[in-house]
């Protein structure tokens, strides 16, 4: 088992530099791959940090290329690089560029590989599948390159996708993470607990993205972090936020536009209800059971008060709420 998770290991590093490789030193892999980075604006020093790549749009060049140089189909296929169908085998990848995704102390666990056209027909992304080394809801993309700037900070952002991740990094922002797109985990959650106690979550500028990624959030709270959220202008995720604007302007648009995740969420809420005494009611349970996941008494308390005080309603009736949940969780 466990030499068969290291040849996993093995045969994902070549394809991680195979991939990079062809798209920094062939014709085809400059013409297509590269420009597709460069048009997105990603400079050679960002390109080589994330050691991106290019698949070529063939059947089989990578599998035959890992073949050649020794690398067992077995292992290719368990990795999810090569597809194995009634004895013939192409690439997972073929025709895209790739996101090698790495593990929070540096090796190959997978990779992202995104279409370079709008084909309506295939996924935008294409992930590796699930495998004895890579499980999507225990990584965060960009762990391995934020770690040291986490934990120098103090704070860890949380994106949605990788080229957000990429873009903030060339924007001077290296405390970055992505959950991937997927719902957040508390596996997630615990990399960053070992490197910091705070989180800032940036939400896409699309109402439904916020909506579904609250839940998520509580699992934070659990942990006993504590939990800022931003969100971006309408139609805007991180990257385009960065691209059209500068360094210093993304710096100032993250610190003033940071909100407290529990105030954020009673007011995002409250705007739904729009004064409704029932769906108020239910608001209000919601927010205090938010609030209940917070494992600290005293930090309980203040948001208590803060949400009597912003939702109108009296603090004695947020505790007895929030004393009846505790009970039941116990
Ligand atoms: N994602 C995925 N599969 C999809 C769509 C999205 O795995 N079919 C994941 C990717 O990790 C992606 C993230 O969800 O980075 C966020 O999705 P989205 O916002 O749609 O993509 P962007 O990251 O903004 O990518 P791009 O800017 O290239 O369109
Ligand atoms: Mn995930
Ligand atoms: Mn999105
Ligand atoms: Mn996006
Ligand atoms: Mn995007």
């Amino acid at each position: 088992q466990m030499d068969e998770r290291e040849s996993m290991f093995l045969v994902s590093t070549f394809a991680k530099d195979y991939f990079n490789n062809l798209m920094l030193n062939t014709n085809q892999g400059k013409a297509i791959g590269l420009s597709y980075f460069k048009e997105r604006g990603f400079r050679d020093d960002t390109i080589n940090k994330f050691e991106l790549g290019y698949c070529l749009d063939e059947w089989d060049n990578f599998t035959k290329a890992a073949l050649a140089k020794g690398y067992d189909l077995k292992y290719l296929a368990a990795t999810g690089l090569s597809i194995v169908k009634e004895n013939r085998q192409f690439d997972r990848f073929k025709g895209r560029v790739l996101f090698p995704i790495h593990s929070m102390s540096g090796r190959i666990l997978g990779f992202g590989g995104r279409i370079l056209t709008a084909d309506k027909k295939a996924a935008k992304y294409l992930n590796s599948p699930e495998s004895d080394i890579y499980h999507k809801s225990k990584i965060l993309y960009g762990i391995y390159q934020a770690k040291k700037e986490i934990a120098k900070q103090d704070n860890c952002f949380l994106v949605e996708g990788y080229t957000d991740v990429i873009s903030f990094h060339q924007s001077g922002v290296e405390n970055v993470v992505a959950s991937s797109g997927t719902a957040l985990t508390s596996d997630q959650i615990r990399l960053v607990n070992r490197l910091t106690k705070n989180i800032t979550v940036l939400f896409d500028g699309d109402a439904a993205g916020i909506r579904a990624s609250i839940r998520g959030i509580d699992l934070i709270l659990e942990q006993g972090m504590n939990v800022k959220v931003v969100q971006f202008p309408d139609g805007e995720d991180p990257d385009s936020f960065a691209k059209s604007h500068s360094d210093l302007e993304l710096k100032e648009y993250l610190e003033d536009s940071a909100q407290d995740f529990i105030n954020f969420k009673v007011s995002l809420l409250l705007k739904d209800s729009n004064n409704d005494p029932i769906k108020k009611a239910t608001v209000i349970r919601d927010i205090v059971s938010s609030i209940s996941k917070i494992p600290d008494g005293i930090q309980r308390e203040v948001y208590v008060q803060e949400c009597a005080r912003i939702m109108d309603i009296s603090e004695r009736v947020l505790f007895s709420e929030l004393a009846q949940l505790l009970s039941k969780e116990k």
